[in-house]
């Protein structure tokens, strides 16, 4: 089977009514990155942070994965998937892909302070984090999420599966936040690869082919390119 990779962003759950970063109208039009999205604003306005966290939590558990989510984990069928995501979402997995690497954490998580690197799921029945909550060893819990100015520690594994894929297709993502963006140099010299927003956007790499349209549309419209794809030998130039 092909190995067959997605990159998305926040553009690809925009469909599930969950609203993306820099659109107009997007978060950071109605919060300062700074005040929300750093461990500095978590030391100076803890509850702030939590509660930005909180709300997005609880918006995420009234939304369900959109046609996008659901025509790319159908994919599997035909080709070995691998999503790798900057959404902190959970949208992919429920929709049914098995593979998802999250580049920027997960919102149905949490981690202490003093480990960013232990997970503990969150229930839904309870999806408020607060201060006072602890971890087992005593540790303030804060979302398990990468903040501005912290290491990305899944871009490495992310950078191999990139490497090795046959087919990368990008979705909903403006490329404007590294080493995310970066990614797309790791595929393959001519390699196709698959470009859905509804926007322009500048992959800044040639040969890319366009697909203008939102995610549901794009996913379906992919999976029609894609057919005649499939029975192509894995590592052949397309
Ligand atoms: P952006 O908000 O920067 O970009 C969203 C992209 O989705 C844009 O290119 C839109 O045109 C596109 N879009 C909008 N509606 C769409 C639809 N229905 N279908 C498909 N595409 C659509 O979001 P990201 O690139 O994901 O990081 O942002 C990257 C990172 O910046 C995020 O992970 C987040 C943010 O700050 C952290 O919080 C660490």
């Amino acid at each position: 089977m092909k190995k067959l990779v997605v990159l998305s962003g926040a553009g690809m759950s925009a469909e599930s009514g969950i609203s993306t970063f820099r659109d107009s109208n997007g978060l950071w039009e109605k919060y300062k990155v700074e005040d929300v999205a750093t461990p500095e604003a978590f030391d100076r306005m803890p509850e702030v942070v939590l509660d930005f966290y909180n709300q997005r939590r609880r918006q995420l558990l009234e939304c369900k994965p959109n046609a996008g989510h659901i025509g790319l984990a159908k994919l599997e069928k035909d080709f070995d998937v691998h999503v790798i995501t900057q959404n902190v979402d959970n949208l992919h997995e429920r929709a049914g892909s098995s593979k998802v690497l999250h580049l920027h954490g997960e919102l149905m998580k949490s981690c202490s302070v003093n480990d960013i690197n232990t997970a503990y799921d969150i229930p839904p029945a309870n999806p408020d984090i607060h201060i006072g909550d602890k971890d087992p060893y005593g540790n303030q819990l804060r979302p398990f999420i990468v903040w501005f100015g912290e290491a990305v520690p899944m871009i490495e594994p992310a950078i191999k599966i990139v490497e090795q894929s046959d087919i990368l297709v990008v979705i909903g993502t403006s490329l404007n936040v590294y080493p995310a963006a970066g990614l797309l140099n790791y595929a393959r010299r001519g390699q196709p690869v698959f470009l859905i927003d509804p926007k322009e956007v500048n992959a800044h790499r040639s040969g890319i082919r366009y697909i203008k349209a939102g995610a549901s549309e794009g996913v379906e419209k992919l999976a029609e390119l894609l057919k005649e794809m499939k029975e192509v030998p894995a590592n052949v130039p397309l």
